[in-house]
């Protein structure tokens, strides 16, 4: 069953009556530290039926999607005696709706869930399309499902607690929604790069991101092939996320996505002809963007992450690659020496020192 997506500050309003119309036997609500203070009594005030549902809380950042958190969340359920017809709520970020997602797909083979994204990036991405999943030695997301939530409530008005970094971090998605999709679009923004997307309504490009995915993932829920697309970016970006997760400063996802789809930009332009210019145009713009980012590793240090990725076939390191902006171009398997080659490129762009 499709999920149901409601966009806009007055979203939550329908959240009481989904909840009562649905006769769930009992409701959960899962949050991790910042947004149980930052968005978990908005969503209360505007949906009373919350109130008194059991809140299971998780620690804040990437490391929470892991095992050890998957077992506390079963276990509360368990305790609370929840049931095939009972609700999860997640109120958060990529990291709460991932694993949110994940504990309710497996719990007692599957109870109901909603998501309530609160960054960005989880409104525009992580929260739509339906992929759940935990990371598991240092891998991210080799554990997961494929699990439509009954709903999903996009409320923007949660970004306004949200910092600087986890917004443009939400950008870099959005910014490959439109690589992906709108040609026209794509000129217009890295046209003028300076200002990023400082000119832009954030709620039309909320909107398109999530009409773009949604489209996409309704045709090829289970990434049989169409949906392959939307992985641009992220076999570096991956590999150098769970690579950073290792370091004191670890990167967001979307900036790892950023330096990620550098790599791509470059491997897409030698492989699939996507035009010079246009990869340049491109890279200055989110290099722009993610100005803040300095990468310091060697190049053999992303290989074992880059082995291990998920979307793999016969040991070869599979890259969802573009022809020109608006046209992807399908799978590609580069040699070790082009992926090498990809990943000096990326590096050449992100190891200067960061803007002040
Ligand atoms: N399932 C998918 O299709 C999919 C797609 C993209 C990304 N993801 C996953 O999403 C995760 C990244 O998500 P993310 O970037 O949202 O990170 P996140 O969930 O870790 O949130 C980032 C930080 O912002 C805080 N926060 C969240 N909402 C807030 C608010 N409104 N105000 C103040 N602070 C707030 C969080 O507590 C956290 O500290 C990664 O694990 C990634 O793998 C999944």
């Amino acid at each position: 069953m499709e999920a149901y997506v409601a966009i806009g500050n007055d979203s939550l309003l329908a959240l009481n009556q989904l909840i009562s119309e649905k006769k769930y036997s009992s409701v959960f609500i899962l949050v991790d530290s910042n947004t149980r203070q930052f968005c978990l009594p908005l969503v209360q005030r505007q949906a009373d039926l919350l109130i008194s549902a059991p809140v299971i809380e998780i620690p804040a950042g990437e490391g929470g999607k892991g095992l050890a958190n998957l077992e506390k969340i079963i276990t509360v359920l368990l305790k609370k005696n929840a049931d095939r017809q009972s609700l999860l709520v997640n109120v958060g970020g990529g990291m709460v709706c991932d694993i949110g997602g994940f504990s309710a797909s497996v719990f007692k083979r599957g109870i109901n869930f909603i998501h309530i994204p609160t960054t960005l990036l989880a409104m525009v991405d992580a929260a739509i399309g339906g992929k759940t999943g935990i990371n598991y030695l240092e891998k991210k997301n080799v554990i997961g499902t494929y699990a439509e939530p009954d709903a999903v409530f996009v409320y923007p008005h949660f970004l306004n607690t949200l910092s600087a970094r986890e917004l443009k971090s939400g950008y870099a998605e959005i910014f490959k929604h439109i690589l992906l999709s709108d040609s026209k679009w794509f000129h217009s923004l890295v046209g003028n790069p300076l200002n990023g997307f400082g000119e832009s309504d954030l709620f039309d490009l909320i909107r398109h991101s999530v009409h773009f995915k949604k489209s996409i993932t309704t045709e090829d829920f289970r990434e049989n092939g169409l949906r392959k697309i939307l992985n641009f970016g992220h076999t570096l970006g991956h590999a150098l996320e769970s690579h950073s997760m290792r370091g004191v400063r670890p990167l967001r996802h979307g900036e790892a996505i950023a330096a990620g789809m550098t790599g791509e930009l470059f491997l897409s332009h030698k492989l699939a002809g996507f035009p010079q210019e246009d990869m340049y145009a491109a890279i200055v713009f989110l290099r722009n963007l993610f100005n803040h980012i300095q990468l310091k590793f060697v190049p053999d240090d992303l290989f074992p992450y880059l082995h291990a990725d998920k979307k793999n076939s016969n040991e070869k390191i599979a890259f969802s690659l573009l022809s020109s902006p608006g046209h992807p171009a399908g799978v590609f398997y580069p040699s070790h020496d082009q992926v090498l080659e990809s990943i000096n490129f990326l590096l050449l762009e992100f190891s200067s020192a960061p803007v002040q």
